[in-house]
């Protein structure tokens, strides 16, 4: 039996895949390769290059793998990409998930997890954010994930798919190896431009906004290790196994980070000055988001080992300085 990683060679999904090997599962990836890097694919995963969206190319991968379970990881994550293009999140992602459902009905597969997001709950009205606080989304991207979140849990009742929904607040870090890393076209997250500053590779930082409501007045973000994120998708795997029913989970930190102590705990980590402007605030930015996670730690039993964001930055800063270019250096 294996499993299936759809969007295994993006940056959650190859770190996720990589544990998934390591820890002794048969592991099958299927990824169009729009975002993804071939080579962050770890080469113990069969791979399938192709359209989670095309369900010709689905019914044949389901038809070679026996497939036990699912995890989904292929979609578009850009908030202010979405916001300038809605349809294209809506296609992919919503459009996508219809047909996998569809393909896992079809062949009777009935486990999924799936990457869903804290843009589903919007601008909270209470801090820490709980799973079942009300889910307003303020950008398509986040729209588009509550939407997914609502056809599993429909396909669950037609036709007894249970999920997992991991609603990730921000992940951040590599393998400390350095041997897979976070590598985006274009880069529009914080932690890898601050790095790319401190690289040398750009001229400098734009930080969106210090005129929120926080005490230095920039946003903040509760920020997890990609690495403990992966280990939460093998414990979801695991709960789904042991016959648990459908149910969400906020994987964060329970702390945050404003944007400005990033730059500065980068600073400390890398010893370059990482110089900053100030910038409007970006579209669909929330002022605060952090994560209530107690629920995934009593009922996965998920004990994240990254609690320093020192350290956490200390293993992205590692993949950066070993692969500057991204997988173009592999
Ligand atoms: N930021 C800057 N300058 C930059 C890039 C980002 O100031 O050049 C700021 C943003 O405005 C925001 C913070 O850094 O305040 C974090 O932004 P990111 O783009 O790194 O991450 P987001 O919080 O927008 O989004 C991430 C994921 C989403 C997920 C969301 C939920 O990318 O998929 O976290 O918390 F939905």
């Amino acid at each position: 039996m294996s499993i299936l990683v759809l969007g295994g060679a993006g940056y959650i999904g190859s770190h996720t895949v990589d544990q998934l090997i390591q820890r002794g599962y048969d592991v099958a990836v299927v990824d169009n390769l729009v975002t993804g890097h071939k080579a962050a694919i770890n080469a113990n995963a069969r791979f399938y290059e192709g359209d989670v969206r095309d369900r010709e190319f689905m019914r044949n991968v389901f038809q070679q793998e026996d497939v036990s379970g699912v995890i989904h990881f292929a979609a578009f994550s850009i908030v202010p990409e979405s916001m300038q293009s809605p349809l294209k999140y809506f296609d992919n992602n919503t459009y996508g998930m219809t047909a996998l459902l569809e393909v896992m009905n079809e062949f009777n597969v009935k486990h999924i997890v799936f990457s869903s997001t804290a843009a589903t709950y919007g601008e909270p009205k209470t801090i820490p954010i709980k799973e079942s606080d009300p889910q307003v989304p303020t950008n398509p991207y986040g729209e588009s994930k509550l939407m997914m979140e609502t056809m599993m849990k429909w396909a669950d009742k037609a036709y007894g798919i249970k999920f997992v929904a991991l609603r990730y607040f921000n992940v951040a870090g590599a393998k400390p190896d350095g041997s897979i890393g976070e590598d985006h076209h274009p880069e529009t997250h914080l932690l890898p431009i601050v790095l790319q500053v401190a690289a040398g590779k750009r001229d400098q930082l734009a930080i969106f906004g210090d005129d929120y409501d926080t005490p230095d007045g920039t946003n903040i973000r509760d920020y997890v290790h990609v690495l403990d994120l992966a280990d939460a998708h093998i414990l979801a795997l695991g709960y789904l196994e042991q016959g648990n029913s459908s149910s969400a989970f906020n994987l964060g930190s329970s702390t945050g980070f404003s944007n400005m102590e990033i730059v500065k705990a980068a600073r400390k980590v890398t010893g370059k000055a990482i110089p900053v402007t100030m910038a409007p605030r970006r579209a669909g930015d929330p002022s605060t988001l952090i994560a209530a996670s107690d629920k995934a730690r009593e009922m996965l039993g998920w004990t994240p080992e990254y609690d320093n964001m020192e350290a956490i930055i200390e293993t992205a800063w590692n993949w950066h300085l070993n692969h500057p270019n991204g997988y173009a250096d592999r």
